[in-house]
C-alpha cells in the first residue's frame, strides 16, 4: 500500500531513525561523487500554491540526483486555478507521476490530494505542519551534537507551522522540547491533543523566552509572520517584542548552543544580524540537509521500501 508523509505523526521512532541514517548516508556518499541513479525512470510532481525557494530547489535537485525527473507546476499555471477538483486532478496526476510533493494553505487540500491519490503525497509545507523541514533539522542537530536525544531543543516565535511539526517530532521521540510563544500566539490546542502531549511530559510551553532558552542546547526561531499572515506583520510585530533571538537571550543557553532557523530569516525581526553570521548558527547546514533528506524521503515512498514507513 502507497504511504503518505503529511505529518511527523505518520512516522514511527524507527522511521526517524531510518530516514536520518539513510539521508547522512546519501550525504556521505554524494560528497565522495557517488551517485545512487536508485529513482531511475521515476518522476515527482511539485504543486505549490505558495512560495519556495529552498524546498523546490531542495526536491528538484534530489529527484535528479538519483537519477529521477522533477516537474514543477504552479497552482496558477494549472486547472486547479480554474476549480478543477482536488480529487479529479489527483486521480489523473497519479496516472503520470509517481510521486507529489504539494506546498500550499489549508491542510486539509494535501489530505483531499493524499486520500484520492494511488501515489505517495509529500506535504512541502502547509498552514499546519512543515514535516520534511524539521527530519532534515533533526539530521543537522545529530551531526552537530552526535545525536538528539539528550538535547534540550527551545522554540522562540510564533506557533506556527514549523513549531507545530517539532511538537510532533517530540511527541514520538520523546526528547525535550519547550515552546515559549506570545499568548496571543501560541499553539493551537487542537496540535497539543492530536501529539497526545501529557502535562509534565518532554513537551512544555511558556510565554517567556528566558525561561525557555535556559540551559537549552539548540535554540530554534522562524518568522513572526508566515506566508498568509503578512497583513498582520505590523500588529505581531508589537507581539513578539522581547522573542528576538540575539546574543543576549542566547546567554542564557549553553554556550555551545546550536541556532537554527529554517530560513528566509527576517534580520532585526526574529534574529539579530550578528547571530545570523554566528559560528554557533548551522542554517546553511540545515538548507543543504534539506536536500539529503528528501532523498531518503523520495526513496522510501517511492519505492516504498521501509516496512515502518
Ligand atoms: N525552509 C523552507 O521551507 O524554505 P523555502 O520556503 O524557501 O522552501
Ligand atoms: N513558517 C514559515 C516557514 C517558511 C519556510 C511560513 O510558513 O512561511
Amino acid at each position: 500500500m502507497k504511504k503518505d508523509l503529511l505529518s511527523l505523526l505518520d512516522l514511527g521512532k524507527e522511521d526517524f531513525e531510518t530516514l536520518f541514517t539513510r539521508a547522512i548516508q546519501l550525504k556521505e556518499r554524494y560528497s565522495k561523487g557517488i551517485f545512487d541513479k536508485i529513482l531511475a525512470g521515476k518522476t515527482l510532481g511539485l504543486i505549490f500554491d505558495k512560495k519556495s525557494t529552498r524546498t523546490r530547489v531542495a526536491f528538484e535537485t534530489a529527484m535528479i540526483q538519483l537519477g529521477g525527473h522533477p516537474i514543477y507546476m504552479s497552482t496558477q499555471d494549472t486547472q486547479i486555478s480554474r476549480n478543477e477538483p482536488a480529487r479529479d486532478t489527483a486521480r489523473v496526476l497519479s496516472r503520470y507521476i509517481d510521486c507529489l510533493a504539494m506546498r500550499t494553505f489549508d491542510h486539509l487540500l494535501v489530505q483531499e490530494f493524499a486520500d484520492n491519490s494511488s501515489i505517495p503525497v509529500i506535504n512541502a509545507l502547509t498552514d499546519s505542519f512543515h514535516p520534511c523541514q524539521i527530519l532534515s533539522d533533526i539530521m543537522t542537530i545529530i551531526e552537530h551534537k552526535g545525536g538528539y536525544k539528550d538535547m534540550k531543543v527551545a522554540w522562540v516565535g510564533d506557533g506556527n507551522n514549523v513549531a507545530n511539526s517539532w511538537i510532533n517530532a517530540a511527541s514520538v521521540l520523546g526528547f525535550e522540547l519547550i515552546l515559549a510563544c506570545p499568548d496571543d500566539y501560541s499553539i493551537n490546542p487542537d496540535i497539543i491533543e492530536k501529539a497526545d502531549v501529557k502535562e509534565g511530559g518532554n513537551i512544555a510551553f511558556t510565554n517567556d523566552p528566558i525561561d525557555a532558552v535556559k540551559n537549552a542546547d539548540v535554540v530554534y526561531t522562524d518568522v513572526w509572520a508566515s506566508m498568509g499572515d503578512e497583513d498582520e506583520l505590523a500588529r505581531r510585530i508589537a507581539s513578539f517584542n522581547g522573542f528576538q533571538v540575539n546574543r543576549q537571550l542566547l546567554s542564557f543557553a549553553k554556550e555551545d548552543v546550536l541556532v537554527l532557523h529554517c530560513l528566509p530569516a527576517h534580520k532585526g525581526e526574529e534574529i539579530s544580524e550578528e547571530v545570523l553570521e554566528d559560528k554557533n548558527a548551522a542554517f546553511w547546514d540545515q538548507a543543504e540537509n534539506k536536500r539529503h533528506m528528501h532523498k531518503a524521503i523520495l526513496e522510501s515512498l517511492i519505492l516504498n521500501n521501509y516496512s515502518q514507513f
